[in-house]
């Protein structure tokens, strides 16, 4: 079976790429630098992309609360089936309404689809945009105390490579946190312990965050994106934890405190 991961360089679709091939699949990494080059920008690369794929999941960049992702993802959904992809399996974010706009797209497919709808990855902070911070010993963020069930990418990218390959989950909706809500000042700790650093959470104002980013060179529709993400997603809404790792794979989501201890090198200089 031939299966399209979108995102397939990034942090979920690179794990999923990788136990796709080990499972036996053939796996088509869209990214900008995959073979042949798919980009979310260029309508042109998306048909040599989904030629021949039976599945395919679909991660879209930068989010789908980005504006035209919809439109986007209409029409990649629509050219995806019209090439004879059979199962879509799409990554979603919790408390999105625009999110849920995609979802409904692909629900609407008409071929067999899953949703696997995500709170805040754990790998933000080891291989995303929270990396630095960390590494210079301060999280500042417009966060407040609001407290988030951070989910593990391992779990997310376990739970979608069953929805792409197994029988008995199309037509589902697994919604996949952690197992525990931590507060990003609970996070700063879990990481210091991981570490023996010191390393602290600043509740910072959002104008104080973008002002922060934009001194560090991160791009203007980036900042935009993050604080919105930050200021209206991180309001509390998705303060709570979801069993969906365990209904579509029978074990509990992994914690946060494994995922520090396991990473805790990253957080080192030269780590
Ligand atoms: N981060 C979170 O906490 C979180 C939570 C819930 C949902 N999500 C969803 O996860 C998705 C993004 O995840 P992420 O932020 O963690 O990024 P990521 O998957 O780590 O990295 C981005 C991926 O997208 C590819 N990419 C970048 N620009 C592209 C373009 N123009 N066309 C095609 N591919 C492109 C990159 O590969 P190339 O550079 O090779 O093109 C890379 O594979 C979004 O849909 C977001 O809503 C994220």
């Amino acid at each position: 079976m031939t299966i399209l991961v979108t995102g397939g360089t990034g942090k979920t679709g690179r794990r999923i790429a990788a136990r796709l091939q080990t499972l036996g699949h053939a796996v088509r990494v869209g990214s900008r630098t995959g073979a042949p080059p798919f980009d979310w920008a260029d309508r042109a690369t998306w048909g040599p992309a989904l030629d021949g794929a039976h599945a395919a999941y679909i991660a879209y960049y930068p989010d789908l609360a980005f504006p035209g992702a919809l439109e986007d993802l209409r029409a990649f959904t629509e050219q995806a089936v019209e090439a004879g992809v059979a199962r879509l399996v799409l990554l979603s974010g919790r408390g999105e309404a625009l999110a849920e706009a995609g979802e409904q797209v692909v629900r609407e497919s008409g071929v067999a689809w899953t949703i696997v709808r995500c709170g805040w990855f754990m790998q933000n902070f080891s291989e995303g945009y929270l990396l630095e911070p960390v590494r210079d010993g301060v999280i500042a963020l417009p966060a407040g105390d609001v407290a988030e069930p951070f989910v593990d990418v391992d779990d997310i990218a376990d739970v979608s490579v069953a929805a792409l390959t197994e029988d008995g989950h199309a037509g589902m909706l697994y919604e996949l946190t952690g197992p525990r809500l931590l507060t990003f000042a609970d996070v700063a700790a879990e990481l210091s312990k991981a570490t023996g650093r010191d390393i602290t959470y600043v509740p910072v104002t959002a104008g104080e965050y973008a002002a922060g980013a934009a001194a560090h060179g991160v791009p203007p529709g980036e900042i935009e994106l993050l604080t919105m993400l930050f200021t209206e997603i991180l309001d509390g809404r998705n303060a709570y934890v979801t069993d969906g790792v365990r209904a579509a794979l029978g074990r509990p989501a992994r914690d946060f405190t494994g995922f520090a201890r396991d990473n805790a090198a990253v957080w080192v200089a030269g780590g």
